[in-house]
């Protein structure tokens, strides 16, 4: 009986590979498994909110992009209590498929001592990071989305110190810029953070799911793939403004706490110049007779970075920011 349970949901997870979500967390170091929406909902124990499906929500104005469907608290919810200012690292689906479109993530306070029971829609959220397009141009550039494959499927976020203690949910989405319409990946988890400051989030922070978001915002209707896209350099993340106590736009991926980049161990090609790949700063490009380094499209620098700095040819170890270089 078990057996045949246990087939049937290897099957079903099989199908649904192409998508998926947040299937756990890392939260301050330790480790909260996710819900999983392919086993029966009935014991279910997680942070998590449940949910039901690996299928995007392809509709701004659709209930469940709040905390996905059906996204209301388990009959075992549990809430994880984490001290503002701590790391939280959300972990997708391995590989996750949709290198394209930014990565958000929001908070939400509940209105009294639990959000156990309360609705997600009647919430309101603020950004408490984003990243978007990172480098390069719309149609073939560097995106978060891409920055948390290359993070072995992980984005690290710190609950600012500044929010105040409560009761929260925290939702973290990637949206995938691939096809149109665009394909929105939230999923939601309960905490209680301690701890906090007090900044409240100013009504213009603030927004409603669904509401958020536009089925005509620029950032959800743009198609990569057109002429025009191949000199695009900018790119409107939807959603309010950050959260002013955000501290940073994007968090450093490659920090303390970040499981090692996939890249980290990825290195193509053999070194036949092995004392210009140890000299190389991150800042420099790759020569162009180099034939050793990073994969294209593979991290290759940043702050506390200590994989591969050069790119195999004809590849150029390109800044993204102070956390992140890539082989473009
Ligand atoms: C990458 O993530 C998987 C879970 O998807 C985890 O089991 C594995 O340990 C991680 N690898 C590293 C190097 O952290």
């Amino acid at each position: 009986m078990f057996g045949l349970v246990s087939l049937a949901v290897a099957l079903c997870v099989h199908q649904a590979a192409a998508h998926g979500g947040v299937l756990s967390y890392s939260i301050a170091g330790s480790w909260y498994q996710g819900w999983n929406p392919y086993n029966t909902p009935t014991g279910q124990t997680s942070i998590q909110r449940p949910w039901s499906s690996y299928n995007p929500i392809q509709d701004a104005t659709d209930p469940t992009l709040a905390c996905n469907d059906d996204g209301t608290s388990g009959a075992l919810q549990l809430t994880a209590t984490v001290a503002a200012g701590s790391k939280i690292i959300a972990y997708w689906n391995n590989p996750w498929p949709h290198p394209y479109g930014p990565q958000l993530t929001y908070l939400a306070q509940c209105p009294g001592t639990t959000c156990t029971g309360v609705n997600a829609n009647t919430l309101k959220w603020f950004k408490i990071d984003q990243a978007g397009l990172l480098s390069g141009t719309v149609y073939n550039g560097q995106w978060g989305a891409g920055m948390m494959i290359a993070n072995n499927n992980t984005w690290t976020t710190t609950i600012p110190k500044s929010v105040p203690s409560g009761a929260y949910l925290i939702r973290f989405e990637t949206i995938a810029l691939h096809s149109l319409p665009a394909q929105m990946y939230p999923e939601c988890a309960q905490l209680t953070i301690t701890g906090g400051g007090s900044l409240a989030p100013t009504s213009a922070e603030l927004v409603t799911f669904p509401g958020g978001y536009s089925n005509s915002d620029p950032g959800l209707t743009v198609n990569i793939y057109t002429n025009e896209a191949q000199t695009m350099t900018t790119y409107p993340i939807p959603g309010p403004p950050l959260y002013a106590g955000a501290t940073v736009t994007v968090p450093s991926q490659t920090g303390s706490g970040s499981p090692a980049p996939v890249s980290s161990t990825t290195t193509v090609g053999t070194t036949t110049k092995p004392a210009t790949t140890t000299t190389t700063t991150t800042k420099t490009s790759a020569s162009p007779t180099n034939t050793a380094g990073a994969a294209q499209y593979a991290q290759c620098g940043g702050q506390g970075w200590t994989g591969p700095t050069t790119c195999v040819s004809p590849y150029k170890c390109t800044v993204s920011n102070q956390y992140y270089s890539q082989c473009l």
